[in-house]
């Protein structure tokens, strides 16, 4: 296999940035989540964070350090284009160039996701993602965005993990903007990949109209997860495949084979929660993607459960015996192996990133900060081998990012889970690299060595 591997490390705008009400930036449906009551845990907000809008040189030279090839990062909408119409905002911008010359600056390609769940208020209150104009303000977001970063940026990313937005943030209310609306919720499926679509149109045309459609890369980051069924009964079997289509191919089918799922479309109408598709939408969404991304935590292993008296299909998780993260999410490498190879065989040609991967642990800080974090380092050791098999036994597999670089805002959990290779001190802002970061740059070293 010659194809390069890049070796990053992630993170997301409003999980880090704090600065929200600087240089004109408006408020996201983040920053009204967090001042609802009980939202929160400890009722963190994101308004300082790691204060990386003010130490993002110190905090580019920590990824130099690590020896790197790509950060990928967000940008903030209501920092670019406050509340989600008009023109862009040139003060808000300013911040993004200078990281992005910081980083080709230190030897290290910028990767860019548009958007990580920060959406304007002002675009909530007219609708959010379950109102179709969100789409067409994504994309004309997406155009000032690439306006000014396309001469030296050339890996996009449209959407971080749409399940979440819709899932999460519209149906279970657990994420801004804290709603429960099963029908608004797959308005909002359909709506984020729409989005997707145009914003890639967008850039493709712009890349074309400025010479630089060559080494353009634009894609989307989808949370997946590997769907076991807990035995082979027939009830079993429906249940994790009812699981893997509203987490998995409800998402990856109209992206890569540019329809939706007939089981999960037909249910989803079935039960009054239609996917509000318009003619000719499809083929927005379904236009070739360069790179799909996949971020990886955990796997489930699915057991049916009596449908609720709305009709909807139910499960349970039956626990394995296996160690499990400060979120509780089982550690399970070998089945990220099984995911990758089942991705390759059921849309191949497709070429993949791992956006993200990493984990929560219950970290203690020695007297000079130090974590020694043996936990993280494993679990990082053995997914980046999983991972690895997968490339080895055929997958396009073209990189892999830790998530995350640092610890930072973890949305609904606020500040109590850390999910950094490098520790952050939230009273003095002071990083410290954990074991998991020297265990990360010796592996990026050790792995380019290799190859050369
Ligand atoms: C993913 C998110 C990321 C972070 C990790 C732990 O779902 O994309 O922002 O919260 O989980």
């Amino acid at each position: 296999m010659t194809q390069k591997f890049l070796w990053g490390v992630a993170t997301s705008s409003y999980q880090i940035e704090g600065a929200v009400d600087e240089d004109g930036r408006t408020p996201s449906i983040w920053d009204t989540f967090c001042a609802t009551p009980g939202a929160v845990s400890g009722g963190d907000t994101g308004a300082v964070a790691c204060d990386h809008y003010h130490r993002m040189p110190q905090d580019v030279a920590l990824m130099k350090e690590l020896g790197v090839d790509v950060y990928r990062f967000s940008l903030a909408w209501p920092r670019i284009q406050p509340d989600g119409r008009g023109p862009g905002n040139p003060a808000g911008i300013a911040f993004y160039d200078r990281l992005v010359d910081e980083l080709l600056e230190a030897g290290i390609l910028p990767w860019i996701t548009l958007y990580h769940w920060d959406l304007p208020q002002a675009l909530e209150d007219a609708g959010g993602w379950p109102a179709r104009d969100t789409a067409h303000r994504f994309a004309d977001y997406a155009a000032i965005a690439y306006d000014a970063l396309g001469d030296r940026v050339s890996q996009w990313t449209t959407m971080n993990e749409p399940w979440c937005s819709a899932m999460l943030g519209y149906v279970h209310g657990q994420h801004a903007p804290g709603r429960k609306d099963v029908r608004a919720g797959m308005a909002a499926v359909h709506h984020l990949l729409l989005g997707h679509g145009l914003a890639t149109q967008v850039i493709r045309d712009r890349a074309d109209a400025a010479g630089r459609a060559d080494g353009l890369e634009v894609g989307i980051t989808l949370n997946l997860s590997h769907k076991i069924p807990a035995s082979d009964a027939p009830a079993d079997l429906a249940a994790a495949r009812w699981d893997d289509g509203m987490s998995n191919r409800l998402y990856l089918d109209p992206l890569l084979r540019g329809a939706y799922p007939e089981d999960i479309a037909g249910k989803l109408a079935e039960l009054g929660c239609p996917l509000p598709v318009r003619d000719g939408d499809l083929e927005v969404i379904g236009q070739p993607v360069d790179v799909l991304g996949v971020n990886y935590y955990t796997s489930r292993v699915v057991r049916a459960a009596p449908a609720g008296d709305n009709g909807w299909p139910a499960s349970t998780s039956v626990a394995r015996d296996v160690e499990r993260t400060a979120m509780d999410w089982e550690v399970t490498p070998e089945a990220l192996t099984d995911l990758l190879l089942r991705l390759d065989s059921d849309y191949p040609g497709t070429t993949w990133y791992i956006t993200e991967n990493g984990a929560a642990y219950p970290d203690v800080a020695d007297e000079n900060g130090y974590v020694d974090d043996a936990d993280r380092e494993r679990y990082l050791r053995a997914h980046i081998d999983a991972a690895l098999a997968a490339r080895a036994q055929g997958v396009d597999l073209r990189g892999y990012f830790a998530w995350s670089l640092m610890d930072n805002f973890e949305w609904a959990y606020g500040y109590d889970r850390r999910f950094g290779i490098v520790r952050v001190d939230y009273e003095t802002q002071e990083r410290v690299p954990k074991r998991s970061a020297r265990y990360y740059a010796e592996r990026i070293a050790a792995e380019k060595g290799a190859r050369c």
